[in-house]
């Protein structure tokens, strides 16, 4: 071909990364790899094994271990052993040890590269560039939270030894968001990587050993589902941090329900790419390749489905098309292609069922026509248009490079569309007007907004889901607070049984009978009567019968969410308003302290003075949550790239409570006002010991300017009630303090929306204890935090 005819076609040859370090690495195991355990590696005990491939090929890469419950036993052991001492040593001595993970991961950067390219089909381009100079950063940053670690985080303790699951589609990347924080604030780990893609944590585990990594601070063990299991069911096991599919953390949320296990779940998306009529179109059609072509799709925070403005779409489906044109689809190790092979036969299938349904319902398929490589796993960028929202490629999660296209008129449509989705991990908005993009970032529901970008990752941002996307952040002084626990909480023991007293009545008592005076329930600001017409009788110490109070059932759950829900006013509030109005709650108890000291006293035989003194102690509650609502703010992140993060805390909506047996009060109090401080609505149920203070505290709210439905009260039995709760898919968090059973309930029944829990396992704090009752451990589990990236700056 003569030069002239090159400067014509401007065509690309192939331009291969060379492997030969990755084999020869690969050739040094002999092909076949075991577990990462106390340092070292050593085959599985049944001597099962199982293949892992070259995507890109088909071609069999090498053998590795299959972990069974011997293997998992060994490797918690030998986490076990190590944590103490790991825990022990200064944070400064830790943080060493995470930078010198940092430049390991720098200079054996292109080995690491390469082996995560042929493992799992990714092109070398983004390992290079994106997976593996990221997964560095992360352990810079988290050596800087360790050195920082006794002065920032003075009041928490490592949660202990941590076993992880991560998926396949950032092996590497994953490994590094799990294991650089958990390692950084003195956890040790048992990580389990995909069984697809095993080979980069092996290597990683093998080089942070060479390099003086302690034997069993990080142990390696391989396998499938069953392997997950096993780690995820071991008793000796502090926390879960699991990323994958949802379906999965289902059922790892049911399976640690009641342990103790502290637990995150990263799940899946389908998260919105939203362009508006104003956007800079070419940057928008851009922003599509890295949102839904980047890593074949296989992301979870792909923007899969497109949203764009009716007046523009026809001119922006039409250059995205031409766009398509354009990518080249290779073999993983060349370095100039967009997009190389699907991780597996099997996921490949799934992407083709998936748009063949597409298409049966009606959706019009694009795909450019490019060539694919032959042999391997792969599959074509395709966009659907056409697509109605409730059609299956709109709401399921493809996991391929397949973006679905709908549009929309107004902004307020767009975010109506945006929120239609059980999940809720990330978003992007594309518009060049800055007050229209903001307004719309504000009101997604999403754990991450990108304006006028998409895919953006830093270790200073945490990075997580709302509702079905899961719970908790990765990243950032709140991904941080995934790896510790309040030593406050530590020396807690389980609370006495709290037997309700028999009712009693003695022979020949024919008391005047009193005024019926049975206490409804409070509901959207009004006081009602229970659904049932039931009521139950509230007994002092010695059984005697001093109040009735309604028994609430499913229904008045169900009339308490509405009102709850209905009050979403509160929740965009501002924090001033919120603040003076518990400050009118505090001044309202206050003026009618006798009286409530007079019942805590009646209903739990406490002295007067430590009646009085709770009543104290709750108005004090209200002025720091007064205090904090003004005072719990984002921060600004200033991420390695043009522009910053905003990080806001957000309200989680609308949360249950159920109280705990002491405390009938302080407990109420305690609980309810860091959820109002911060804007969440709240469905309390009361001590079911002791539910009159609860009762007498409707007045008290009545007078103090709440507004209907940002409190309500549902008196009742706390099981049945908690049942209700956690069932209803419209509650977005259950706090739940009481008995161990209490909290296992809570935690299985709360899977359906995923809801967020918050529960005591039956071990007790004491109230007046403002370091284990109040402040920011409280207030963190009453928000979650979105990350909103701005361009900004040069
Ligand atoms: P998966 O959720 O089954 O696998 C993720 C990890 O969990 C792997 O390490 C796997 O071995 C482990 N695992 C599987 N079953 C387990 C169990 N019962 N207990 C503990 N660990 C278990 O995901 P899979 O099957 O590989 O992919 C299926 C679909 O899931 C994809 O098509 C995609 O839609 C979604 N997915 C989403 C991801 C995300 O980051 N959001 C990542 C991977 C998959």
């Amino acid at each position: 071909m003569s030069v002239a005819t090159f400067f014509d076609e401007m065509s690309y040859g192939p331009a291969p990364e060379a492997d030969t370090e990755a084999r020869a690495w690969l050739t040094r195991h002999e092909g076949k790899l075991g577990h990462f355990i106390n340092g070292a590696f050593v085959g599985s005990a049944s001597g099962k094994s199982f293949d892992t491939f070259e995507p890109a090929t088909g071609k069999l890469l090498a053998k590795i271990a299959h972990g069974g419950r011997d293997d998992v036993n060994a490797a918690v052991a030998a986490a076990r052993k190590a944590q103490g001492p790991w825990a022990k040593l200064s944070g400064h001595a830790r943080a060493r040890h995470l930078y010198a993970l940092a430049r390991l991961i720098q200079r054996h950067a292109r080995l690491i590269a390469v082996v995560e390219a042929l493992d799992n089909g990714k092109p070398i381009r983004e390992t290079r560039d994106i997976d593996i100079p990221l997964a560095a950063r992360h352990f810079y940053h988290h050596a800087g939270w360790a050195q920082l670690q006794e002065t920032e985080f003075a009041d928490q303790v490592p949660v202990g030894v941590v076993g992880q699951v991560i998926p396949w589609n950032f092996p590497f990347l994953m490994l590094a968001w799990k294991v650089a924080p958990a390692l950084a604030l003195g956890n040790s780990v048992i990580l389990k990587p995909a069984e697809f893609t095993p080979l980069t944590a092996l290597l990683f585990a093998e080089l942070a050993a060479a390099a003086g990594l302690p034997p069993g601070v990080l142990n390696v063990v391989t396998g499938e589902g069953e392997t997950g299991a096993l780690i995820v069911e071991h008793e000796d096991i502090d926390k879960i941090a699991f990323t994958g599919s949802t379906e999965v953390g289902r059922l790892i949320r049911e399976k640690t329900a009641g342990s103790g296990k502290s637990l995150t779940l990263e799940l899946g998306g389908k998260s919105p790419f939203i362009v508006f009529d104003d956007a800079d179109i070419d940057a928008a059609v851009e922003g599509v390749v890295d949102a839904i072509w980047f890593n074949q799709g296989q992301v979870c925070c792909a923007g899969s489905r497109l949203l764009v403005q009716e007046g523009v779409a026809p001119v922006f489906h039409d250059r995205l098309k031409r766009r398509m044109e354009t990518l080249r689809v290779g073999h993983p190790l060349d370095k100039a292609i967009d997009m190389a092979a699907i991780v597996a036969p099997v996921q490949l299938q799934r992407i083709e069922e998936l748009v063949a349904k597409g298409v049966a319902e009606g959706a019009s398929m694009h795909q450019p026509k490019i060539e694919l490589p032959k042999g391997g796993s792969f599959f074509r960028p395709t966009l659907l248009t056409g697509v109605q929202p409730t059609s299956v490629v709109a709401t399921e999660e493809i996991f391929g490079p397949v973006a679905v296209s709908m549009t929309f008129r107004t902004p307020e449509e767009a975010i109506q569309l945006a929120n239609h989705s059980r999940y809720g991990l990330a978003a992007s908005v594309w518009s060049e007007t800055i007050g229209l993009a903001l307004h719309v970032a504000a009101k997604l529901a999403a754990g991450v907004v990108w304006v006028n970008a998409t895919n953006l990752f830093d270790a200073s941002s945490g990075f997580g889901g709302k509702r079905e996307s899961g719970f908790g952040r990765e990243g950032g002084r709140e991904g941080c607070y995934e790896y510790l626990k309040p030593k406050a909480w530590m020396g807690r023991k389980l609370r006495p049984e709290h037997g309700l007293p028999a009712p009693k009545q003695a022979a020949g008592d024919f008391a005047v009978p009193a005024l019926d005076r049975t206490a409804k329930l409070f509901v959207g600001g009004k006081q009602a009567r229970p659904d049932g017409n039931y009521s139950r009788p509230v007994l002092s110490p010695k059984g005697k019968v001093i109040g009735e109070v309604g028994e609430g059932n499913r229904k008045d759950i169900r009339n308490a969410v509405v009102a709850a829900r209905g009050a979403s006013g509160w929740s965009s509030a501002t924090a001033h308003n919120r603040a003076q109005i518990l400050y009118y709650i505090a001044e309202n108890l206050s003026s009618r302290g006798a009286e409530f000291a007079g019942r805590i006293a009646a209903m739990t035989g406490a002295s007067a003075a430590n009646a009085r003194a709770e009543v104290e102690a709750s108005i004090a509650r209200l002025f720091s949550y007064g205090a904090w609502a003004d005072k719990y703010e984002g921060t600004v992140h200033q991420p390695p790239l043009r522009g910053v993060a905003l990080a806001m805390p957000e309200p989680q909506g609308v949360v249950g409570v159920i109280c705990p047996p002491e405390a009938p009060l302080l407990g109420l109090v305690s609980l309810v006002a860091p959820l109002i401080a911060v804007g969440n609505r709240v469905v309390a149920v009361p001590s079911e010991a002791h539910p009159l203070a609860a009762t007498d505290f409707y007045s008290v709210l009545e007078t103090s300017d709440v507004p209907p439905g940002v409190i309500n009260i549902v008196t009742g039995s706390a099981i049945e009630l908690a049942k209700a709760l956690a069932a209803h898919n419209d509650v977005d968090a259950l706090w739940a303090f009481g008995s161990p059973e209490l909290s296992t309930l809570v935690e299985k029944l709360s899977v359906g929306n995923l809801k967020r829990t918050f529960v005591d396992y039956g071990k007790a704090i004491d109230w007046t204890d403002r370091s284990a009752a109040e402040g920011q451990a409280f207030l963190r589990r009453a928000v979650d935090v979105k990350n909103i990236w701005i361009p900004y700056g040069e």
